[in-house]
């Protein structure tokens, strides 16, 4: 019911060309079948998004172009931004919002959050919306109060249709580019808490709402995620930078 969703988050990676290669090197490495069962997402940097898109579409692939990060505004004087409305113009379907590092490193806030989301879904793109918790809050167990209050905070406000249609990636920030991923068995478990926290607020929305994993997701580790109940896909950084080892868990490792 849930189709799952596989994206390649390449955060500050790849020139256009590199960016190109990839792409072409993907296309090599995947059959008809693997299209089918999941939506494959690719998100580069800004720089790339036009290159993706013209090779995307020249080779009428079934890849879906995503952006890491939007302004919430359509225009102004915002020095070094990009709207919503322009990653529409450029068929951009996805984008990224509130990932952990932009939280960290540029001081994005919950309410910045919900307002990115808000401005994506107005312009017919699928926010990615990332919650997670740190290591100290893990130890602390304050697991589920934080991703609870992250995943309330971004999605203040929007109706229950819109909660329906978009993708939320739960990333543990101790998980992220360390080697270190979650259990399958705490991964399926904080999943299903923001499900059931998705559905607390906008009933029906929660069987509907596609919830990633993201954290080292790697080939060899991506089928053992993908078997878990209610993960519907993973949002994946370092090993996404690889056409082979993307391919791979575009295949769930087979
Ligand atoms: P890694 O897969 O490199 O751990 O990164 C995860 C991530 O942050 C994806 O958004």
């Amino acid at each position: 019911m849930r189709r799952p969703v596989i994206a390649a988050n390449w955060k500050m990676y790849k020139t256009h060309t590199e960016a190109q290669l990839f792409i072409e090197g993907l296309r090599n490495r995947l059959q008809s079948k693997d299209y089918e069962r999941v939506e494959i997402v690719v998100c580069p940097p800004f720089t790339s998004l036009r290159t993706v898109q013209t090779t995307i579409d020249g080779d009428d692939l079934e890849i879906a172009l995503g952006a890491q990060d939007v302004h919430w505004e359509e225009e102004g004087a915002f020095t070094g931004e990009v709207s919503a409305l322009m990653l529409e113009k450029l068929k951009v379907r996805f984008v990224i919002v509130g990932h952990s590092e932009r939280r960290q490193f540029f001081g994005e806030t919950d309410e910045a959050v919900n307002k990115k989301v808000k401005s994506a879904l107005a312009h017919n793109l699928t926010p990615i919306v990332c919650v997670g918790e740190s290591k100290e809050e893990r130890e602390a167990e304050t697991t589920e109060e934080k991703v609870r209050s992250q995943v309330q905070k971004a999605l203040s406000g929007l109706k229950q249709e819109q909660v329906a249609s978009l993708v939320i990636a739960y990333e543990p920030i101790w998980a992220i580019g360390t080697g270190l991923t979650a259990s399958k068995e705490d991964a399926q478990q904080t999943i299903a808490f923001i499900r059931e926290t998705v559905e607390a607020r906008f009933p029906g929305a929660g069987s509907h709402v596609r919830i990633q994993y993201g954290g080292s997701v790697k080939p060899g580790n991506i089928a053992e995620l993908m078997h878990q109940p209610d993960i519907d896909g993973a949002l994946v950084g370092g090993a996404s930078l690889d056409p082979e080892d993307f391919s791979l868990i575009v295949r769930y490792g087979e």
